[in-house]
Parts: C-alpha cells; structure tokens; sequence
C-alpha cells in the first residue's frame, strides 16, 4: 500500500511511504531552487512517485498536514490583540486574510488540484492535525513501543506546543499551549530584533551568536517577555514582544527602553547583540527543561521523541539530553514543516488503518540519487575536464587532498531529507586548520564569520572527543567537546568548547564513513568538517546544480560520484 505525505505551505515537501517504511522523501525547495519553498509542492511529488516507479492511480492515500478549517482560535487572537494596538491588529488581519484566502482554503482544493495534475485516482484524502503529524515524524520511526513526545515550532493551525504520548499504533495528547504562546514565535520576534530574517530561517544565527555573549538580559526575558508558570506552561507577553509585529520589524516601547534599539540589518554585530542573543537562548532552554519536566511526570516514559522547529535548536538539545531524567532520546532530523509530510502519511498507516510498526528512521537518504553515467553526462555537458577513479583510488585521493587544505564539494548517493548535509551533499574541509570557518564562511558560502560549522565523526569515535559514547545520525545536538581535544580540531569547535557532530556509522553510509577513515590513516583525527553543499540557495539536489555552484564559487574540487574535477 502506497501512500503520500504532503507539506504545502512553507517547507513544502512530499514523503511517500509503502507498508510503513519511506521510499523517498524530498522538499520542494531543492526542485525550485527558492529557499522554504512554500506552495503545493507538485515537483517533490512527482519525484516520489517516479522514485517508486508508480502512478498517482497506485496510491492508496494521501495525508494533508493541516486542518485548514480550524480558524477560530486565530481569528479570536486576532480581535483580542485589537483591545493592545491598532498596529497589532493590522499587522494579524493583513496576514490573516492572505493566509485564510490563499493559503489555507486552498487546501481544501488539494485534492481536485492533484487529480488535475497528476491524472484519475480514486485516493482518499486525510487533513491531520499539525502537530500529531509533528509527533508522528518522530514517534513512529523512532523504534520506541512508547515515548513521551514534545513538538514545538511557530504554530500549527491554534497549537504551537504539544505534550503527547506514543503507544505503539496511537498517539495520545496530554496537553497543549495555544497560541500567542509560542516559543517558535518568541525566538523569530527575536531574530529580527537583532536584524536577521525570520522568513530566511535566521533563528540559526541567533544560536550561534549566543555563544559569544552573556545573559545579560535574562532577568528582562524570563520577567517580562517569556516566563515560565508552576503548571509546567509558559505565557508570551506579546505586548512587549509580538511576533506578528517583529515581521515588520516593529518593537514595542517596553522592549526598546530595555534592550534599546533594534539592531537594523547589516548594522555591525557588538557585544550587546551576543549578549541578547544568549538571553534570549538561555531563556527558551531554561522554558523547554521545565516543560520536559511536566512531560517527563504526565508520560511515564524514559524515553523522548521530538519534533516541530524548535527542535532544530540543537544547544537546546543537548542540555535536554544532559538535565532532564529522560534516558532515550529521538528526534526527526526534518523536525520542521517539511517532515510533517512523513508524519501526514504514518498517521493514516498506523492510526487511521491500524497497521502494525516495524520501520525506524536511521538515516535521512530519501531524496534523489544519480547514476555514476548521470554525473559524467552532466560533467561532459558542462565541458569540464574529469578523472574517473574507483572508490579504492578515489577515497584516499580526496582524503589527501583534505589533509592538504583543499575545499571539496562532496556528492554522493540520495539527497539528504532535512536541511542537514550528512556526507551526500556536503562541502568538506579539514578540521584542524583554524582559518578553515573564516574561510569557508566568508569566501565559499558567502554568510557571516560567525556561524558555526560541524564535523562529521566515525561513530567509533565519539568518547574520545566527548568523554562519552554518543550517537546522533542527524547533527541535531551540541554538546562540550573534551577540553585536551579542541586545540586540534578548532574549525569544527564552537567559541564555547562545544561541537555538533554527525557520528557516521559504517553500515549506513559505509562510502562515507571510508573516507573519514581515509582522512583518519593520514592525520590522527577521526572526523572531517562538514557543512551543506550549496552557497545562497537551497543545498545541491543534481549533478547540474553542484557543477553550477562549482563554477560561481570557490572551492578546490568538485566529486560526483566516482568523478573528480580538479579547479
Ligand atoms: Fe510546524
């Protein structure tokens, strides 16, 4: 039994899945090359059904990832933020009209719209709640028979927090928060107060900056803006920060008389912005522990599952994995819209037709993959000069060619699910030159010198950089590396001692997993720096895309496959 997952606003992206375990899973944005592509995603589909070799007729069920008839909620925030400020009203009405009207309504056309395009079938066709299908990415991949289950993001059509609790084939709410109580929102108001954009999904910035300031301005945030209540809730006080009004980059007289102007974009970064960005960090993790505790009580379980946004915070994460009581620990690696699209099709497989578990999400290869004859086509296509090796040649070729300094782009097998590069569309770099970030920030990717970047490890590996055996498949978790090891590596050690590894794991990706070995024979250090393979747009999907990017930016060599193109 076929079924698809759909995600059609913004982080568009289709999963298909068949008997309970994915076939391909992709977003829109790398099909149309426009960042959180948002929109029916009619290429990621039509990828998922080809990848397959099927016809839409071949599908059994389709599973929509949002109520678009639950209005009432937002629509009484809306009136209610009338009583505070004219200029909160507008700012909720304007968006709410465009969203109801285009957006949400016109989910109800979905399905008459896929017949249209993708030809008769006679599908049935679910709308599921937001944030069960949240939960569901996770719970149900995660091999647990029971989890305790947090999805927090912005919101979902009235929910921006959600307590759950996965049994087997079900997923039972305990509790849920309801917007303009949104952590989501609280750390996008954020963001744009310090100049970035919320609609690029600059929330990254804001936690890497944190790392290099202080909290100084906790007190403000815990008090004023996001505070924590004794029933394991929180409250938002949007008329001090409202995230509708952060859209505009309109801050109230409360803020501003605190934390002073708002930095406006491209303004120099000083330590005051680091400082209100670790404010604002510590705040949101000191929120999430206390939720978690409530979950941990209401649950019962040792283990969690995670999902929605705010997941994707990954320092967060790791004091998660270190100060709460939870033992286990799963989250979606697309803990963001797009994986709702999985979420979609595994809640009408396991709860709508009570089909039994088996599958575990172990790695994020879903996306298209492209023939060693595809890749020389395209490189031939392109005029360039290529050498084709096999894998005993070519591993510790490129391996040498690290060790030495050079900047590869990196590609290999199925695009990545999730806006993580896992070794299959990733620029590489060696891990012990400490100019490499500078480098690879400022000249290849073309973003701020601040942004941290990670290293991809043998799993083997892990306790003797952090003291402790690890093990996470998806870069989704910082945690401290051991003090007498971060010298070595310092492109991949964060300001504050702290790293976010990918462990590699030699029998699921043993391609790569080789190479770092390759890098590991030459230099001592087990680990390789990774970071996405594409420069301002979405990360390489084709051949043609990586041989595009090759020849706008800077980097030494270019892999597809088993072809290597030397600059
Ligand atoms: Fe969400």
């Amino acid at each position: 039994m076929y079924i698809l997952g759909l995600t059609t606003l913004g982080d568009s992206a289709a999963t298909l899945i068949k008997d309970g375990e994915i076939v391909a899973a992709a977003e829109e944005e790398r099909f149309s090359r426009r960042k959180h592509h948002s929109g029916f995603p009619y290429n990621a589909m039509q990828y998922c059904l080809n990848e397959a070799g099927i016809g839409i007729a071949d599908v059994g069920h389709i599973g929509l990832y949002w109520k678009p008839w639950v209005l009432r909620h937002k629509a009484l925030q809306a009136l209610k933020s009338a009583v505070i400020s004219r200029d909160m009203f507008k700012a909720r009405v304007d968006r709410g009209v465009a969203q109801v009207g285009e957006s949400y309504l016109g989910m109800l056309r979905h399905p008459r719209r896929i017949r249209e395009h993708f030809g008769n079938s006679d599908f049935k066709f679910h709308f599921l709640e937001h944030h069960q299908c949240h939960a569901a990415s996770a719970f149900f991949v995660s091999g647990f028979d029971q989890s305790a289950i947090m999805t927090w993001d912005g919101t979902g059509e009235d929910t921006t927090t959600l307590f759950s609790r996965g049994d087997d084939r079900r997923i039972h709410r305990l509790k849920r928060i309801k917007l303009p109580h949104s952590l989501g929102q609280f750390y996008s108001a954020v963001t744009n107060y310090l100049g970035f954009d919320m609609f690029e999904g600059d929330e990254w910035k804001v936690m890497g900056l944190a790392a290099y300031g202080k909290p100084e301005y906790y007190d403000f945030f815990a008090k004023r803006v996001l505070s924590i209540n004794g029933n394991h809730d929180f409250h938002v006080d949007i008329r001090v920060l409202d995230h509708h009004l952060a859209k505009y980059y309109q801050f109230s007289e409360a803020l501003t008389s605190a934390l002073g102007a708002p930095r406006a974009k491209g303004e120099e970064l000083v330590e005051k912005h680091w400082n209100i960005a670790a404010s604002a960090q510590k705040v949101l993790e000191d929120t999430a522990l206390h939720l978690l505790s409530g979950l941990y009580e209401q649950a019962g379980s040792d283990n969690l599952c995670m999902a929605g946004g705010v997941a994707f915070n990954s320092v967060m994460n790791g004091r998660i994995m270190t100060e709460t009581p939870f033992k286990r620990f799963y989250i979606q690696p697309a803990a963001g819209d797009a994986g709702c699209s999985l979420g979609a099709a595994l809640l009408v497989w396991h709860s709508r037709l009570n089909q039994p578990r088996k599958f575990r999400m172990e790695h994020a290869y879903y996306g298209p993959g492209f023939s060693s004859e595809e890749c020389a086509a395209a490189l031939r296509a392109a005029g360039l000069q290529f050498q084709t090796l096999p894998d005993e040649q070519m591993l510790p070729r490129v391996a040498a060619m690290l060790a030495e300094g050079a900047i590869v782009g990196w590609f290999q097998g199925r695009m990545e699910f999730g806006p993580r590069a896992l070794g299959n569309r990733s620029f590489l770099a060696d891990p012990r030159r400490s100019d490499m970030r500078e480098l690879l920030n400022k000249k290849v990717k073309l973003r701020e010198w601040f942004r941290p970047l990670a290293p991809s490890m043998l799993e083997e590996a892990a306790e003797e950089l952090f003291g402790h055996p690890h093990y996470d498949p998806f870069m989704i978790t910082v945690l401290n590396v051991l003090e007498e090891k971060r010298a070595n590596i310092p492109a991949v050690v964060h300001v504050d001692g702290t790293a976010r590894p990918q462990t590699v794991s030699r029998h699921i990706n043993p391609r790569y997993w080789q190479l770092i070995s390759e890098f590991e024979k030459l230099t001592g250090v087990p680990l390789l720096l990774n970071t996405s393979f594409n420069v301002q747009e979405p990360i390489v999907l084709s051949p043609e895309d990586a041989i595009k990017t090759f020849s706008r930016a800077s980097f030494d060599a270019l892999v597809l496959e088993n072809h290597i193109v030397h600059r």
